[in-house]
């Protein structure tokens, strides 16, 4: 009796909760989709969770609902003991594509999610936090004089500039070359060390989730259900290329072998 009520006390303290969060896409002249299925899970401070899954079971949807970006759910959501239902400044957000503005310098990019009124100050925030990404001295660049590598840089600065406490990553590497993505990879390890925000990262890549999480939650096809939850007990700084590593990423990937037998 006592441990189970212990145990309600530390669920209680989770940083995230995800509970029995399910979600249905009305649709017109087509029955409602199903997407998630009582999906169950909890995050402590800082950590560092990867969500994987088959393209089209509903990642995307999973980080929009954690980061408040759509209210329209089923099941709970709770961040720090609060229900999620919109957006927070304290939440981050990084897409696939880079999502810039073409006729803004990177500064004004960087500089149109702030608030801050000292423009001294502001610019201080961005220079540092280009400096964090490795685009120091880039402020009065135009986002089609950089590289997809260097434009998701800038993304990922605008995310971090206003210090936040969780950061939602939805294949924030998706769009980039093999090389760019591996030092990019890296680089995100270096940020979180840095920013120490819990970070919450999206992929179909499951080489990059073992390459970068604490723990990596699997998703089954559409409604997606979790699988697994692999726990990632690898070095801060792994080796792609050895044999523990590659046992890991080959557990997760038998979980899509026989996908297609099962797709409907
Ligand atoms: N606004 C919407 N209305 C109706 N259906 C939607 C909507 N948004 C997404 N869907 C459907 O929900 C399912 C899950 O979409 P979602 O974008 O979450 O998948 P995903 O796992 O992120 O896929 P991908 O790996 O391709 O990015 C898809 O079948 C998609 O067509
Ligand atoms: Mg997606």
């Amino acid at each position: 009796m006592e441990s189970l009520e212990s145990r309600d006390m530390e669920q209680q303290n989770k940083y995230i909760s995800v509970r029995d969060l399910r979600k249905k896409y009305k649709r017109k002249r087509q029955k409602d989709l199903q997407v998630l299925d009582s999906i169950n899970f909890e995050i402590s401070r800082g950590e560092f969770v990867c969500i994987v899954g088959g393209s089209g079971c509903g990642k995307s949807t999973l980080l929009r609902l954690m980061s408040g970006l759509d209210p329209d759910y089923e099941g709970q959501v709770i961040i720090d003991h609060e229900l999620v239902k919109k957006t927070d400044k304290r939440r981050g957000f990084v897409y696939q594509e880079h999502r810039l503005f073409p006729w803004f310098t990177v500064e004004k990019n960087i500089g149109f999610v702030m608030n801050d009124k000292d423009q001294e100050a502001k610019r201080r925030k961005i220079s540092e936090v280009l400096e964090l990404v490795g685009l120091k001295g880039f402020e009065n660049a135009y986002p089609r004089e950089l590289s997809g590598g260097m434009a998701q840089r800038v993304n990922i600065a605008r995310a971090l500039v206003n210090e936040p406490e969780i950061l939602f990553l939805d294949e924030p590497f998706g769009a980039l070359d093999a090389l760019t993505r591996i030092q990019l990879q890296k680089e995100l390890l270096t940020i979180r060390k840095k920013q120490k925000s819990t970070m919450l990262l999206v992929t179909h890549d499951i080489e990059e989730a073992v390459y970068l999480a604490d723990r990596v939650i699997v998703l089954a096809n559409r409604p997606a259900k979790i699988l697994d939850i692999v726990e990632i007990h690898l070095p801060e700084i792994r080796d792609r290329s050895s044999e523990v590593f590659q046992k890991i990423r080959r557990n997760i990937y038998k979980y899509f072998e026989s996908k297609d037998e099962k797709e409907e």
